[in-house]
């Protein structure tokens, strides 16, 4: 039996519609409607986000399958059940959606679009200064499915871009950087920092005063990574010392973002809520039902998560 557990629930009740269609209706179960006598039948579940240790409770699950390209909400929530393998999305479409995304709000402050909007607040008409493509270093954290294809398109694009990842990478066009020195090289010498690192023991709090120290000053910085990949305090105060001229953020410790959070009335921070690159359930269902068809017949996955790594 598949269960379906999405923190959004009416995306989970079309998850749950599209695999009753694939599978059969007696296959699949929300999470809302699960009683006790059944929870030793739950073999698979397809999750966004679920509760604290809630797959602890069904002895025979053997597979989790994320809804999304991240998994740290399985680790984070200690729903990583010993024994059950753990597969993620892996779509095309994600990653162009996160390179228009990210192209965007270069754009955007390249062209310093978000101030004309503010000065014709005030009826002002005054030119301001703006950047070029070519002139302009993108450094990209996380060179992942996601990050690669983000620094392949920019590259194309005209910008200079420079990418660093845990293990060595080789992208046509992209300066590829790996190891601690050789991060700080990189950091010296970017104008856009773009986090798409996956959040994991290792990467927690990884854009922190000691990072920001080693950017370029001025250096304007891009999370669509994960909200905890950032110290906040650290960020602000970069912000308010002048190292770094702003921040772009889409996602955060606590989602939605506090009300009282400092973010929201940051004139230098632009943010967004967790809409980068969203899971298009169009393009991604199939191999949701096919990892799901392989898991049964061979006991295997594609887009395997292993749980030392965290993705
Ligand atoms: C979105 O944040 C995802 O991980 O798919």
């Amino acid at each position: 039996m598949i269960l379906v557990y999405c923190i959004h629930r009416g995306i989970g009740k079309i998850w749950a519609d599209i695999l009753s269609q694939e599978f059969g209706e007696e296959q699949v179960v929300l999470s809302e409607n699960v009683t006790e006598n059944i929870k030793d039948k739950v073999q698979i579940v397809v999750c966004w986000k679920a509760p604290h240790r809630m797959f602890h409770e069904f002895p025979n699950l053997k597979l989790i399958h994320s809804l999304g390209a991240g998994v740290d909400h399985i680790f984070e929530g200690d729903n990583a059940v010993p024994g059950a393998k753990i597969a993620r999305i892996v779509d095309p479409q994600l990653s162009e959606d996160m390179y228009e995304f990210v192209l965007g709000i270069l754009l955007s402050d390249m062209k310093r679009l978000t101030t004309y909007r503010d000065q014709q607040m005030n009826k002002e008409w005054k030119e301001l200064t703006y950047r070029t493509c070519k002139d302009v270093t993108v450094g990209i954290l996380g060179l992942g499915v996601i990050g690669r294809l983000v620094a392949s398109k920019l590259s194309k694009m005209g910008f200079q871009v420079m990418g660093w990842s845990r293990s060595e990478k080789d992208i046509t066009g992209v300066d590829c950087f790996s190891g601690p020195e050789a991060l700080e090289v990189m950091l010296s010498k970017t104008d856009y920092l773009v986090n798409i690192l996956p959040l994991t023991d290792r990467t927690r709090g990884f854009i922190n005063k000691a990072l920001l120290e080693q950017l370029k000053t001025g250096a304007y910085v891009i999370n669509v990574g994960r909200g905890p990949h950032v110290n906040d305090k650290d960020l602000i105060d970069a912000i308010d010392e002048n190292q770094i001229s702003g921040a772009a953020l889409d996602v955060f410790h606590q989602e939605p973002l506090d009300e009282s959070h400092p973010f929201w009335s940051h004139p230098k921070v632009f943010l967004t809520p967790h809409i980068a690159s969203i899971t298009n359930i169009k393009t991604a269902q199939s191999q949701v039902f096919q990892n799901i068809r392989l898991f049964r017949e061979k006991g295997e996955v594609n887009n395997e998560v292993f749980g030392d790594r965290q993705y």
